[in-house]
């Protein structure tokens, strides 16, 4: 017998607590927030809720439950909307049971008019704050059911979380955040490019009028999904208000057969009483303690060299070698052959699909490459787009029906290439089977799998779209990929950041973030980005001196500067660096390796600076050591910017303060930097007091280490 159906229940993490209401039909948030104490009772809790009848109104309003229902008469968007040939849609669903497994639960609700169940998972992670949460949706009828959406579970939001914090971009500029004050009404943000996107990062922060980084309330969501999806922030006029990300079907896409079922994507979601950096946090802790795979706990990340930007696709035995030796002598620790490297693969117009090493530029395959890179010490790492097919390729002309299309509208090519349907289970065979012969027969550890357009006309051999299986397709290769290949490493890469989700990181171990090496661009990029992800899966490379996408000249010591807080890499063409450029390279990359254990493993705090600035630290889990970085972006209208407020310090403690990068801070005038290495300075009087700082160029920026003494 199942337990009877209590009222309320309740969870605690670290610092968090989520309290379900179960009173009704349909389960709710009555509370998620900040841990609660034990003398707070979940009655308390509802009384405080008690809402007025609102003029005009029935007497109660439906519910903003998990998920929110048509046939309980909710005004707004319902969570899940179904059909049978127009009929049976007022989903108005009644809990049969709730289990709980130690901080989550299951509630299980049937919905008898429309003849589904739907399973609602909620909790917190423990140790993270993380909440938890995704809706199934089972068909118990005897017939077809038409999906058209089905949502994670609905997130309530106060009043007084009035600002909305989404994400924006474009290709090689991604992770743009926008403000909007929040109104009455609908902000909705829909992807349905088939990948993450560039231009809708799968996230929210919806905050308080006075959120700062340091201060004040915010809920941050993540839909972990890598295909089309919606975000919703809704108002209603009674002043009620949730959130609702969810995935976003083609018509048609999703139809359930008797007994099968969908669930949504997870929804991520962090809590926060003190600001976005803490917000941060919850995500970064999440990511480190469960999508990290267990094989890369406690690994260093390796310093890349990739070939892009210093090569293209003018690729020759003998220039890579050189390049290789290069690399070896800055410091790398992993060469990336990017692409190029396969069958006639001489543009972007011709190759992908035959995944095969081109005999024109590797007579004797890729072992004297990769012999060569390996006597430098350096592992080997192979860039490869599975997912496309060029129609100039062997693998096309043989099979010219595996690509998804949307017949009969004419197909639309992007970057002369087509979308292979990896729904087809001979399409996943024959990519297994290239990339599996590749792995079998070199020892690369390292894969970067780009996917370079979106899919716009989505449709398979029968004309339904298929979105939402291509995603699982993707997600099942790659799991097949790494199940014969426990020990490869895979980079997640769309044109840049276009596939930047906790979905995608079940299968893969970092992001290239953008195609941008831009270093002052990087900044606004790699702080959206932090928003969600820690500095170790943020693939940040030092790119040539004239960046390629924005033309824009900017010193090595800048550049070096800024991939230093990432999973750090080069990208530029090393036979080209002068001397003197190179061995600035070599100290960054040095000053990296020194300190890359804090950056991938300490806790971000981004400071509040002025359009022309930004600054960020990193510091230790014990609060012992610290990195902080000050960059300024533009001319400073003082003559020198103000002080460095560092914060995360333990307010009791001696810090000796050292400016670590670049290796000679010019000055023209005595100041700070020539009297501020190694001074003792309290950890108080660095936050309170802060850090005069002296007289400094655009585009310019300064490294400090903090060290306990
Ligand atoms: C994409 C990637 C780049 C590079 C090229 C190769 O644009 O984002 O880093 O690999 O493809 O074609």
């Amino acid at each position: 017998m199942p337990n009877a159906i209590q009222p309320f229940y309740t969870v605690h993490s670290r610092h968090s607590s989520l309290v379900l209401d179960c009173r009704g039909t349909a389960p709710a948030i009555l509370y998620w927030g900040a841990r609660l104490g034990e003398g707070t009772s979940p009655d308390m809790l509802a009384l405080l809720a008690t809402e007025q009848e609102a003029p005009a109104c029935p007497p109660e309003q439906a519910p903003i439950s998990l998920s929110p229902e048509l046939g309980a008469g909710f005004q707004g968007n319902p969570g899940i909307q179904v059909h049978r040939q127009g009929l049976q849609w007022a989903v108005n669903a009644q809990i049969e049971s709730v289990t709980q497994n130690n901080t989550y639960f299951t509630i299980v609700s049937i919905c008898v008019g429309t003849q589904v169940r739907i399973t609602h998972r909620i909790g917190l992670d423990i140790d993270s704050d993380m909440l938890i949460a995704s809706t199934e949706l089972c068909n118990l009828g005897d017939n077809n059911l038409w999906v058209e959406q089905c949502n994670a579970p609905s997130i309530p939001l106060p009043m007084d979380h009035n600002k909305i914090m989404g994400f924006q971009g474009r290709w090689a500029n991604e992770f743009q955040r926008h403000s909007v004050d929040r109104f009455m009404g609908t902000y909705l943000r829909e992807n349905r490019s088939g990948r993450t996107s560039h231009d809708s990062f799968p996230g929210v922060i919806i905050h308080t009028e006075h959120c700062t980084e340091s201060a004040g309330h915010a809920y941050g969501l993540h839909l972990g999904w890598s295909g089309n999806h919606r975000i919703r922030i809704e108002e209603q006029f009674t002043g009620r208000a949730y959130a609702q990300l969810g995935e976003l079907f083609c018509p048609g896409e999703l139809s359930l057969e008797p007994n099968k079922s969908y669930c949504s994507p997870v929804l991520y979601g962090a809590s926060t009483n003190s600001g976005l950096s803490a917000l941060s946090g919850c995500f970064h802790r999440y990511i480190r303690s469960k999508l990290t795979d267990a094989r890369m706990a406690g690994k260093s990340k390796s310093v890349h060299f990739n070939t892009w930007e210093a090569m293209y696709f003018d690729l020759s035995l003998q220039r890579l070698k050189a390049l290789a030796d290069s690399a070896a002598q800055v410091g790398a620790e992993r060469f990336v052959l990017d692409d190029g490297w396969f069958k006639n693969r001489k543009s972007d117009g011709a190759g992908l699909g035959d995944w095969f090493v081109d005999q024109g530029i590797f007579p004797d395959g890729l072992s004297p490459l990769i012999d060569h890179v390996q006597a430098r010490g350096m592992e080997f790492g192979l860039w490869i787009e599975p997912e496309m097919v060029n129609p100039d390729s062997d693998l096309y002309r043989a099979h010219p029906d595996w690509v998804l299309s949307a017949e009969p509208a004419p197909v639309i090519l992007s970057r002369h290439q087509l979308v292979l349907d990896l729904t087809r289970s001979e399409v996943q065979d024959y990519l297994f089977d290239c990339i599996d012969k590749l792995l079998s027969q070199y020892p690369i550890s390292y894969l970067k799998w780009d996917m370079n357009r979106i899919i716009n006309q989505p449709g398979d051999a029968q004309g339904r779209a298929v979105t939402h299986k291509q995603t699982v397709a993707l997600y099942k290769l790659l799991s097949r990929i790494r199940g014969a290949h426990p020990q490869l490493e895979i980079e997640s890469c769309a044109s840049g950041g276009g596939r930047a989700d906790f979905g995608i990181l079940a299968y893969t171990d970092r992001i290239w973030t953008s195609d941008s090496n831009d270093a002052l661009d990087r900044l606004a990029i790699q702080k959206g980005f932090s928003m969600f992800f820690p500095a170790e899966l943020m693939g940040a490379h030092v790119g040539p001196k004239d960046c390629h996408i924005t033309g824009r000249s900017i010193s090595m010591a800048t550049r070096a500067g800024v991939a230093m807080f990432g999973d750090m890499g080069i990208e530029a063409n090393l036979l080209d660096m002068d001397a003197e450029e190179k061995a600035e390279l070599a100290a960054a990359v040095a000053l990296h390796k020194q300190h890359r254990q804090l950056i991938h493993r300490g806790d971000l705090v981004r400071l509040e600076t002025q359009q022309f600035e930004n600054s960020f630290g990193v510091v230790a889990a014990n609060r012992e050591e610290a990195l902080f970085s000050y960059g300024l972006l533009a001319s400073s209208p003082n003559t020198a910017p103000g002080r460095l407020h560092f914060r995360g310090l333990d307010a009791d403690q001696l810090y000796r303060v050292n400016i670590i990068w670049p290796l000679q801070p010019s000055s023209s005038s005595a100041s700070i930097l020539e009297i501020i290495n190694g001074s003792v300075i309290s950890g108080d009087a660095l936050k309170n007091a802060g850090l005069q700082l002296p007289i400094m160029q655009p585009e310019t920026l300064l490294i400090f280490h903090l060290q306990q003494s």
